[in-house]
């Protein structure tokens, strides 16, 4: 699989100004869409996903499917449609699994597809130590047998099911994992017996995707909750032809758009959201002091305030597991605390190095303290200056560009690769709000 041509932001900053106006929609969520997509092989026949974001993890995500021998062809804007009946080998293809952290959930519907299923160490961001034990300990209750093999000259780990057969257990995650519960929801779907998954985490993404599977008959409880139960349908494949299914909204995409908002714009609407998905967002800002008009798919941020001068307030974060602060809204939320008054501590909990490109935010002008791995100090507010940024992840990638807007000056973002993994036509939708942001060769 090719890179895409290394690309760069070139961004003019607003310098304090709040000028930016309109509204942006948020599109279908990556989080969820590349494990809807997984779940392809779990079914009898084609699927049809409708809100798919067309982001370069789709795209991994879609040869990794195609590599297995599945069909699979966007149509209409972001339809997908997935026929997993030609696909005949859980091989996962080495290049691409080792760019997509979330190809690990494809082991599940794999494993049950296939009785077997091989993958190098799965890559993708660059946010700390993201080990797998959690699945290869489920993937022992169920049954299986793991080995680590030559595949090429290269070690993948080897999962085979007992018999061919994958048989239902009790599993204790003793970290709550997003991609671990979806995984083995989905091994669990066609086990024989039943599964019960504790300590499972509650993302909405899990509850979407355990939709999506009772849709195709698979029998599951709980999902959304710590605890969930899954009665194997004994092997039998999940029926296709439903109506076609909708991603859900991108939590993540809207909770860094509402920071935009708060920080660059007289006012903005977020259309196509789930305000619901980001209660622990919406509190803080509320706190800090900004202005929020909440409706059923839609919010309204107000930057300027009416009637009050001063700046936004600090408030202390802790990053916890949903329905906590997401760690993937956490770099917005430090570039929002640059300019909030007074001092806030950002405790990272879930990822280790996931608060290094912090230092890029210094050099604009940021007052930011690391206090440890996991915690930083910030002291604001204060003005930033553009500067050259080199995205060392989606999240915090836009986090950057975040930052580029509202600073004073010209501001440079490399590997804009790195934030098309994750955010459709970033460039377009922002320049549609009055963003000044050009997408140039590096
Ligand atoms: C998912 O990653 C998301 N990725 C991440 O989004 C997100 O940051 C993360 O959940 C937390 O919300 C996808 O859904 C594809 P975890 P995931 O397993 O599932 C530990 C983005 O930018 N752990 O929930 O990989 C792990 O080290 C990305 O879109 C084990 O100990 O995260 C961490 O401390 C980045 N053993 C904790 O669990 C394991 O086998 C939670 O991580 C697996 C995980």
């Amino acid at each position: 699989m090719q890179d895409a041509p290394a690309e760069k932001f070139i961004i003019d900053g607003l310098g304090g100004k709040k000028t930016l106006s309109g509204s942006i929609r948020i599109s279908g969520a990556k989080n969820a869409a590349l494990k809807l997509m997984a779940a392809s092989a779990l079914f009898d026949g084609p699927i049809t996903l409708t809100n798919v974001p067309k982001i370069e993890d789709v795209k991994r995500m879609e040869g990794i499917l195609e590599s297995s021998g599945a069909a699979v062809s966007f149509f209409g804007d972001n339809s997908l449609k997935i026929d997993p009946r030609k696909m005949r080998s859980g091989e996962m293809p080495e290049e691409i699994s080792k760019r997509l952290r979330a190809s690990i959930v494809a082991t599940g519907p794999f494993l049950a597809r296939f009785g077997s299923v091989s993958f190098p160490h799965p890559g993708g961001c660059v946010i700390g130590a993201r080990p797998i034990d959690l699945f290869l300990l489920g993937f022992q209750k169920m049954g299986a047998r793991v080995s680590v093999e030559k595949r090429g000259n290269k070690d993948a780990y080897v999962i085979r099911a007992g018999a061919g057969k994958l048989r239902g257990a009790e599993i204790f995650f003793k970290n709550q994992s997003v991609t671990a519960t979806e995984t083995f929801m989905m091994a669990a779907a066609l086990a024989h017996g039943k599964t019960t998954i504790k300590n499972a985490a509650m993302e909405p993404e899990i509850a979407h995707l355990a939709e999506f599977l009772s849709r195709g008959g698979a029998r599951i409880k709980g999902a959304g909750t710590t605890t969930i139960e899954v009665d194997g349908t004994g092997g039998e494949f999940l029926r296709a032809g439903g109506e076609p299914f909708a991603v859900m909204p991108d939590r993540i995409e809207a909770g860094s758009f509402l920071i935009l908002g708060a920080l660059a714009a007289r006012e903005l609407s977020i259309t196509g959201c789930n305000p619901a998905h980001l209660e622990s967002l919406i509190e803080i800002l509320a706190e800090a002091g900004v202005q929020m008009k909440i409706g059923a798919a839609e919010i309204t941020v107000r930057g300027k305030k009416i009637g009050i001068p001063k700046a936004y307030g600090a408030v202390s974060v802790k990053t916890h597991e949903y329905p906590g602060f997401p760690t993937d809204l956490q770099a917005p939320m430090v570039v929002f605390l640059t300019q909030a008054k007074g001092e806030s501590t950002i405790f990272e909990t879930i990822f280790e190095g996931r608060l290094s490109y912090a230092e890029q935010l210094s050099r604009m002008g940021a007052s930011i303290e690391a206090l440890d791995t996991h915690r930083v100090r910030v002291k604001g507010p204060s003005p930033l200056s553009g500067k050259i940024l080199e995205s060392p992840d989606l999240r915090a990638g836009l986090a950057f560009v975040i930052a580029s807007i509202i600073a004073k000056g010209e501001s440079v973002v490399h590997n804009v690769y790195n934030i098309d993994r994750g955010y459709e036509d970033l460039d377009g939708r922002l320049s549609k709000i009055g963003v000044s942001i050009r997408r140039v060769a590096a």
